[in-house]
């Protein structure tokens, strides 16, 4: 079977920084350490006013076209995964070909175009739709764009507004990868589910608490219907655990849950039995109750034990740097989670080829999906051409004010313009409204 994957990956953040524990807390009168220490976070990635969810998509495509050496004419689906778009009709996907047409030789017309909606997991089942499209052999030795691009934004005073970030993540999906290769076998966990959602309306209606049961309860249906076609999955059989990430402290949840379910009935459990006991089986309780609290108590002895500490540091920490840095990018969270990890790999001169990766997708309303990836020889090729801490370093850093008034050009709610804070240079901006209510760009050399 030909070898179906990502070939290649690229990132673009929103070109401005909120500090969380530096300015944000002070700000709300709230202690820095709830972001530091509790949500995991440090830093949100913010559109300046010129960016939206097609420039930095955009940006990101261009970046990843000129890098692999790709005209128009190879890319033969173009999928955007956003739940931020302006338009009910027309995909955000031909706004990202039309900037794209004005910088590349050709067009995008015999691409196929579309738009990819399930909150958070729209990512994924885009790179899921390539992936069939290419298996179908319906692509004509093309490949697919598959763009992750949101300006995820809540309402000012929400609890939300603590896990915003605004950012792409473009990927090529092609045959013979150069980065990592999809298995065929995936699981899913998907109910009918009231956590987070945007009824015709910009700024999400979310309720944080039930969004955390919710993502832990659908991520563990995932994890099972994953094994019933894939075998059963042990915390030795992959190097990195990508999550969707809304914020560092969700992820470090799901992965107690994770390291539980897997060490169950194997040599780690035996192992750790003296220490922290083995793990209850419901059999033994009167009630599911019991059964639950005992499990839960089992789980925090597990958390404190060297060995998950050790398997934690080494295969989901590394996932979180860039999320710390850039808060929740929704579509994009998992894939950042992913070059991260692999940039953490690259830097400590890890020999990933051949390895694997479990990643565990999530989406408010809600669906989880696992799969595995197997990296590719040019993987370390692929990742040191990102160029993502350095965008980091040049975001301008927001005053509270400051933040204000962006968070307010963003609101379709309020007729607020601002100056840019800064200078766009090599990439596309937003230039303005249309006769027909359509959004401009133009190329800024
Ligand atoms: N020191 C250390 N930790 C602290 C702290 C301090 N001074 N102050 C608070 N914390 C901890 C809290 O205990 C909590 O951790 P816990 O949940 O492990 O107990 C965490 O920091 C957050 O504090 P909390 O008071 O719960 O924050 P909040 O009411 O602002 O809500 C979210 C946080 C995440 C629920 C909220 O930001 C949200 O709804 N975000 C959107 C979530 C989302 O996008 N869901 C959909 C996709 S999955």
């Amino acid at each position: 079977m030909t070898s179906v994957g990502i070939d290649a990956i690229e990132i673009w953040t929103g070109k401005l920084k909120l500090d969380l524990p530096g300015t944000f807390a002070p700000a709300k009168g709230e202690d820095p350490e709830k972001y530091t220490k509790g949500l995991g976070l440090y830093a949100s990635s913010l559109p300046d006013s010129y960016e939206d969810i097609v420039t930095m998509g955009a940006n990101a495509c261009k970046r990843l076209m000129e890098r692999k050496g790709l005209t128009p004419e190879d890319v033969g689906r173009i999928d955007v995964a956003t739940e931020s778009a302006f338009d009910n009709s027309k995909p955000v996907s031909t706004y990202i070909a039309g900037c794209l047409e004005q910088v590349f030789d050709g067009d995008f017309r015999y691409a196929n175009k579309g738009e990819r909606k399930f909150a958070c997991v729209a990512g994924t089942q885009s790179i899921d739709d390539a992936y069939n499209w290419i298996r179908a052999g319906r692509n004509r030795d093309r490949g697919a764009l598959v763009v992750a691009t949101d300006t995820a934004l809540y309402e000012r005073g929400d609890s939300g507004e603590a896990t915003q970030g605004a950012g792409a993540v473009a990927m090529y999906i092609s045959e013979d990868p150069d980065l990592v290769e999809l298995s065929p076998e995936q699981g899913y966990g998907s109910m009918d589910e009231t956590d987070f959602l945007k009824p015709n309306q910009q700024f999400p209606s979310v309720d944080g608490k039930r969004s955390i049961q919710v993502y832990l309860a659908r991520m563990r249906e995932a994890v099972e219907d994953y094994e019933s076609v894939g075998g059963d999955l042990h915390p030795d059989d992959f190097e990195l655990l990508p999550f969707h990430t809304p914020f560092p402290g969700m992820v470090r949840r799901a992965a107690s849950l994770a390291y539980r379910h897997t060490i169950r009935d194997t040599s780690i459990e035996e192992d750790l039995a003296d220490e922290i006991g083995r793990q209850p089986r419901p059999e033994a309780f009167d009630s599911e109750d019991e059964y639950l609290d005992a499990m839960g108590e089992y789980t925090e002895r597990l958390v404190e034990t060297d060995t998950y500490g050790e398997w934690y540091d080494r295969v989901v920490e590394p996932t979180l740097d860039l999320s710390r840095e850039v808060g929740n990018w929704y579509t994009g969270s998992v894939h950042v989670a992913r070059a991260s990890g692999l940039q953490h790999a690259l830097e400590n001169d890890w020999d990933l080829t051949g390895k694997r990766l479990a990643v565990a997708s999530y989406g408010s309303g809600a669906q989880a999906e696992v799969h595995t990836e197997v990296v590719q020889p040019g993987w370390k090729e692929e990742i040191a051409h990102l160029n993502v801490l350095e965008q980091l370093e040049r975001r301008y850093d927001l005053a509270f004010e400051e933040y204000g008034k962006i968070h307010d050009t963003h609101n379709h709610d309020t007729d607020t313009d601002v100056e840019p804070m800064t200078t766009p240079e090599g990439e596309f901006v937003f230039d303005g409204w249309g006769r027909m209510g359509e959004r401009k760009y133009t190329y800024v050399e």
